[in-house]
């Protein structure tokens, strides 16, 4: 199956006052062409860096990609000049994110900024067109009575409402790319399942591919079709969902889906979290990240070197530190 994006080696760090940190720690993953990659792991462990490096949104100045490549079709994305980046963003590859209130504009409504947003990049559109544009939009994200929704202001809205309206927004140039960085964690449960289901929706009649983010697993088993698990800046298992969720390998993932809550289980048992922390990233190790809480004992030279990225069955992938991998 042909990619759409190839990222390879991607290295991603921070000039701090402490010095440089190493946020992403060579990542290589494809996203395959009208499919939906989840990226999951815990808090502080790269996804949004990795998102944040595909779009070139870092923080600036002390954000910089310093290795490997990101391939959008024939195009390097860690190379492209500012201003074609910007072309690209938007239209060939949009993102959403967590809080929808904290990219809408509160004192505008929802009519305007979605017709500023389509100005944007289609300056030579009329205005009668802009409107019909904006309701088509709104219907398209299934939000009801759109004509009276557009007079509305963000505040206005839920926030399943308001996500419709960034994804409306996002999808304002058929991107081939749509990036979403924990767009329903936010939302409570019911709300949550609508907008995956909108966005599964919305991929069929597009034939968009999908980055997902999330932390939750259970969000990446309802809508993925291949999974990569992040620790501590580095990929330590990468696998298609349902050999991910068959045969987990690695104790990262295997304490990760322990972790989800299951129907058949006895209600009210206690959900085993994964002892101990994320490492911070200044204490991030050569070796296996996740000795300290994988519960394994590890060599020193586990400790010290780089475990090889291995694939143990066609297209399932672990970091194999010899002691983690079972
Ligand atoms: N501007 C920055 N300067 C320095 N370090 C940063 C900066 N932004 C992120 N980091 C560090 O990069 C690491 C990865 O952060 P990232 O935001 O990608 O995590 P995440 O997996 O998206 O977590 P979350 O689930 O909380 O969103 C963290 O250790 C974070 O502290
Ligand atoms: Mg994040």
């Amino acid at each position: 199956m042909s990619a759409i994006l190839s990222v390879r080696d991607l290295v991603t760090g921070f000039d701090t006052d402490a010095g440089r940190v190493i946020a992403v720690d060579r990542v290589s993953f494809d996203v395959p062409e009208g499919k939906t990659l989840g990226i999951v792991g815990e808090s502080g462990c790269g996804k949004s860096v990795t998102a944040f490096s595909i779009t070139r949104l870092l923080p600036q100045p002390h954000g910089k990609i310093l290795g490997g490549s990101i391939m959008f079709g024939d195009r390097d994305l860690t190379k492209l000049p500012h201003e074609e980046m910007r072309k690209l963003r938007g239209n060939e590859i949009s993102m959403i994110f967590q809080e929808p209130m904290t990219a809408l504009n509160p004192v505008q409504t929802v009519g305007k900024q979605l017709a500023e947003a389509i100005l944007l990049h289609n300056e030579k559109c009329r205005k009668a067109e802009v409107l019909s544009r904006s309701i088509e939009l709104m219907k398209k994200v299934r939000i009801p009575a759109p004509e009276q929704r557009l007079n509305e202001y963000p505040h206005q809205l839920s926030g399943g409402m308001r996500q419709r309206v960034m994804i409306a927004m996002a999808l304002i140039n058929t991107p081939k790319l749509l990036i979403a960085d924990e767009p329903t964690t936010a939302l409570d449960v019911t709300v949550q399942a609508q907008i995956l289901d909108l966005m599964k929706d919305l991929q069929r009649e597009m034939g968009m591919s999908i980055v997902l983010i999330t932390h939750d697993l259970g969000v990446i088993a309802e809508t993925c079709d291949e999974v990569v698990v992040m620790y501590g800046g580095r990929i330590v298992e990468r696998a298609e969902v349902k050999q991910l969720f068959a045969q987990p390998r690695h104790a990262y993932t295997q304490g990760l889906l322990s972790s989800i809550p299951r129907l058949d289980s006895t209600p009210k048992t206690r959900l085993k979290a994964i002892p101990g922390n994320v490492p911070s990233i200044t204490e991030f190790r050569t070796g296996c990240r996740f000795a300290d809480r994988s519960g394994r004992e590890h060599t020193s030279e586990q400790l010290n070197n780089r475990s090889p990225f291995i694939e143990v069955t066609p297209g399932h992938w672990v970091e194999n530190c010899g002691a983690c991998v079972s």
